[in-house]
C-alpha cells in the first residue's frame, strides 16, 4: 500500500509556509526530528552524561544506515562528514606502487575529488572523466580511463549540479574487470531512491545525514565491503576505531575488526539523536515508495518546465536522474533570491537553479514552482 504523504506532510511544520524545493542541500525539519533534539537536552538536564545511551544512539544510527543500505552493521562507519569517511579511506590506500590511479568524473562534487588529488604527494594519479557534448558521461568515457593502473573509481551517485545520475552498475563492471575498486559517492541519492550497495557492487559508500536522510549536518556514513573493513588499515584513527574502546591502550593501534575501524573520535552525540529519529522516519516510509514519489515529482516539474519553454538540464530518463532538477539561468543567484522572496526556496550552483525534491513535496509545489518561474522568465531565463 502507497504511504499516506499527504498525511506525512503534516510533520514537516516548516512546509505550510514555504513551497520547500531545498532537499538536496537540507531537508525540512521533521516533528520526530525537532523531538529528538529535544530528548537531547532533556537528557543532558536530567542526567548529565550518559555514556551508554551516547554509545546506544551511535550503534543504532550504524544499523539504521545498514538497512538503509541493504548492507551489515559491520560494514558501516559512523563519520562526522563524507570528506572524514573519505580521508580515513584514502589513509589506508598504498599509492606507491604502478596501481596508483584513481579515476573520478565531472560530476565529482568537490571533496570526492580534492582529496584524492591531496593524495598525490603519497603517489596518487587522479584522472578526470570528462562529460560528452549533451552534458551526460556515458559509459564509454569511463571505459576510456579505467585501466590496469587503476586503484579506485571514485563516482558520484547523482550530481550536485544538475541531477544527472550515472550508471554504476555499468561502472562497477568496468572497474572490476580491470581489478579497480569502486567508491560511490552517494550523497545526493541515498534517502531519496532506494540504494543496496550490494545489488550494485560497490566497495565503498559514502554519505551524510542532512538532505534526503531528514537528520542534521555532522554526521555520516562510510559502508566498507566486508572484506576491505577487515583487511584496509586507516592510517587516520582514533581511539573509537580501535577493537575495544574500553581498553584505553596506549601502547598500540589495534583497529577494530569491522567499519568502525574507519572513524575516529568521540560521536557527535545530539547529531545521533538526529540522524536516528530522520533514519527512523525514513525507513517507515519506505525508500521505494520514496523512490517512486521523487521520480514522479520531478517527472511532472520537467514537463511543465519544458511546456512554459524553460526547459530543465537534467537528463528525462528516469534512470539518468535523481531527486533534482536544475534549470539554467542567466542569474541563478538573482532567480534563487526572487523565489525566495515568494517563498519557494531552492538552491543554485554555477549558471543553474535546482529545485529538490522529496516525498513530503506534492503537486502543489511543482505548480507554484512554475507560476513563479513563468513570472520570472523573462528576467532571469537562460542565456
Ligand atoms: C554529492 C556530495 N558529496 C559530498 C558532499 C559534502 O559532504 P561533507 O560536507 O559531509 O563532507 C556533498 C554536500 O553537499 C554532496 O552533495
Amino acid at each position: 500500500m502507497e504511504p499516506n504523504f499527504r498525511a506525512l506532510r503534516k510533520e514537516f511544520p516548516l512546509l505550510e509556509r514555504k513551497t520547500y524545493l531545498n532537499s538536496g542541500s537540507y531537508c525540512a525539519l521533521a516533528n520526530d526530528v525537532k523531538r529528538a533534539f529535544e530528548a537531547y537536552m532533556e537528557d543532558r538536564l536530567l542526567v548529565g552524561a550518559n555514556w551508554d545511551v551516547w554509545v546506544g544512539k551511535n550503534e543504532s544510527v550504524r544499523a539504521l544506515t545498514a538497512a538503509l543500505l541493504h548492507a551489515a552493521a559491520d560494514e558501516i562507519a559512523v563519520t562526522a562528514s563524507v570528506s572524514a569517511g573519505l580521508n580515513a579511506l584514502a589513509s589506508a590506500l598504498d599509492f606507491s606502487g604502478p596501481r596508483n590511479k584513481v579515476v573520478v568524473s565531472d560530476f565529482e562534487f568537490p571533496t570526492n575529488a580534492q582529496i584524492w588529488h591531496a593524495q598525490e604527494p603519497r603517489g596518487a594519479r587522479v584522472v578526470h572523466v570528462p562529460r560528452a557534448a549533451d552534458g551526460y558521461i556515458p559509459l564509454e568515457n569511463f571505459a576510456k580511463a579505467i585501466d590496469e593502473r587503476t586503484q579506485l573509481v571514485a563516482v558520484t551517485h547523482v550530481c550536485f549540479r544538475n541531477g544527472a545520475k550515472l550508471d554504476i552498475a555499468g561502472i562497477v563492471r568496468l572497474a572490476r574487470a580491470k581489478g579497480a575498486m569502486v567508491l560511490l559517492d552517494c550523497y545526493q541519492a541515498v534517502g531519496s531512491m532506494d540504494i543496496d550497495v550490494k545489488a550494485l557492487d560497490v566497495d565503498f559508500a559514502a554519505g551524510g545525514m542532512l538532505k534526503y536522510l531528514l537528520g542534521t549536518a555532522g554526521i555520516g556514513f562510510l559502508y566498507v565491503r566486508d572484506s576491505f573493513a577487515r583487511s584496509l588499515v586507516p592510517t587516520n584513527s582514533g581511539w573509537f576505531a580501535q577493537a575495544e574502546i574500553a581498553a584505553m591502550d596506549i601502547t598500540a593501534n589495534r583497529p577494530a575488526p569491522n567499519a568502525r575501524r574507519f572513524e575516529a573520535g568521540t560521536p557527535a552525540v545530539v547529531n545521533c539523536y538526529a540522524a536516528e529519529a530522520g533514519l527512523k522516519f525514513l525507513l517507515a516510509v519506505g525508500t521505494p515508495a520514496i523512490e517512486k514519489r521523487n521520480y514522479a515529482l520531478t517527472r511532472r516539474c520537467m514537463q511543465r518546465l519544458e511546456e512554459i519553454g524553460w526547459p530543465s538540464v537534467t537528463p528525462t530518463e528516469d534512470e539518468r536522474r535523481g531527486a533534482t532538477v536544475a534549470v539554467p539561468s542567466r542569474h541563478s543567484r538573482g532567480l534563487a533570491a526572487e523565489l525566495m522572496k515568494r517563498d519557494i526556496v531552492t538552491s543554485h550552483r554555477d549558471d543553474n537553479i535546482r529545485a529538490s525534491f522529496h516525498f513530503y513535496n506534492d503537486d502543489d509545489d511543482v505548480e507554484r514552482f512554475i507560476e513563479a518561474m513563468n513570472a520570472l522568465r523573462a528576467s532571469f531565463g537562460p542565456r
